[in-house]
């Protein structure tokens, strides 16, 4: 089968398009034949060594995929040969086929469209459980998105808006804040040439805001720490920046605010049966339109490293996806 490799730790340029054996499932995993790829931060990181999981070399990169079962090992009953699925294999995407353990497979309906399929549990996961099970986002509460014409950004808003919050969203051009108002945001704000502290005073009329999603890190943290609400939530996602912020205690102190940590992945498995409700309900709002994937743009398994750098440049609004 054709597959994108990673032979050596570096840049997507390092990449390398091969011919590699089909792997086999064992008994408690599936094949899947892979008809898209979501592409997604951690892609850039895995292949620069700088993740949590650290594959051998040669693997490929890529690490939530859609397709059709091909196969599937002895002790899976949940799944058959035949069904739409997508799936969460944390890398090996980036090709034609792909061995995933059973439990982090889900089937989905087989009219759903592979291409958005693809782009449906890293960042609606990761959002939805971000702002229900760590922030408890309640309806006429106030939600600031920061990197909001990201993958987990634009996801941040449209479940902003299905929890009946008021969302402002902030990105670092005029082109992205267009499409997160397409995506509903009620309020945007430029962090490269505006204020961000007094564009939300202004907003909140000086109240602050209620929770705050940053998948960013680096010097936009404390800005939007020090703009919290009393009681505020300011939820820690990722650092797309590549610097970890660090924060003074008084800051939550002077708020009663609260600093929490959000590992979807963990959630996923820690707490499969909360998580399967999440991917449940996502997938009814998905089916009812009320959410729906943001598609920037498909790159063939050739160019997905340029999908990798597109990303690593800021260039993507939403998703990027590779079309296998
Ligand atoms: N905690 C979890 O469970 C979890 C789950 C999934 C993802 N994440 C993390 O969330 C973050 C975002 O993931 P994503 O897939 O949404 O990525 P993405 O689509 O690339 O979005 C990241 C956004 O960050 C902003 N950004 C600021 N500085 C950047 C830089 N130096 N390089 C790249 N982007 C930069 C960009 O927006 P502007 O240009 O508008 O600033 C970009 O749109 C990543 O750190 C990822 O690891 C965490």
């Amino acid at each position: 089968m054709r597959a994108i490799l990673c032979t050596q730790y570096g840049l997507p340029e390092t990449l390398t398009l091969a011919e590699t054996p089909i792997p086999t499932p064992s008994a408690n995993e599936v094949l899947i034949a892979v008809k898209a790829c979501g592409v997604n931060f951690p892609d850039v990181l895995i292949i620069q060594n700088k993740y949590q999981f650290k594959p051998t070399l040669p693997f490929s990169p890529g690490g939530e995929v859609s397709g059709i079962i091909l196969s599937a090992g002895e002790n899976v009953t949940h799944l058959m040969v035949g069904d739409h699925v997508v799936a969460l294999c944390g890398w090996g995407g980036f090709a034609e086929q792909v061995v995933v353990k059973s439990n982090r497979v889900f089937k989905v309906p087989g009219e759903m469209d592979f291409i958005p399929a693809a782009c449906t549990l890293y960042t609606y996961g990761t959002s939805y459980h971000a702002l229900k099970d760590r922030a408890d986002l309640k309806q006429g509460e106030t939600l600031l998105v920061l990197g909001a014409a990201g993958g987990v950004g634009l996801a941040a808003i449209e479940l902003g808006k299905l929890m009946g919050a008021t969302v402002i969203a902030a990105a670092s051009t005029h082109d992205k804040l267009e499409v997160c108002k397409e995506k509903g945001a009620d309020h945007v704000i430029n962090y490269a040439t505006e204020d961000l502290r007094a564009h939300i005073k202004e907003i909140t009329h000086d109240k602050g805001v209620d929770v705050i999603y940053d998948p960013i890190g680096g010097a936009l943290s404390e800005p939007a720490l020090r703009s919290i609400a009393w009681r505020g939530r300011y939820l820690v996602v990722g650092f797309a920046s590549g610097t970890i912020p660090s924060f003074a205690a008084n800051l939550p102190l002077l708020k009663g605010a609260s600093i929490v940590g959000v590992f979807w992945g963990s959630f996923a498995e820690r707490e499969p049966k909360q998580s399967m409700q999440n991917f449940t309900q996502l997938l009814t709002w998905m089916q009812e339109e009320k959410i729906k994937q943001h598609i920037h743009r498909i790159y063939s398994l050739e160019e997905s490293p340029q999908a990798l750098q597109d990303l690593l440049d800021r260039k993507i609004h939403g998703k990027a996806v590779v079309k296998i």
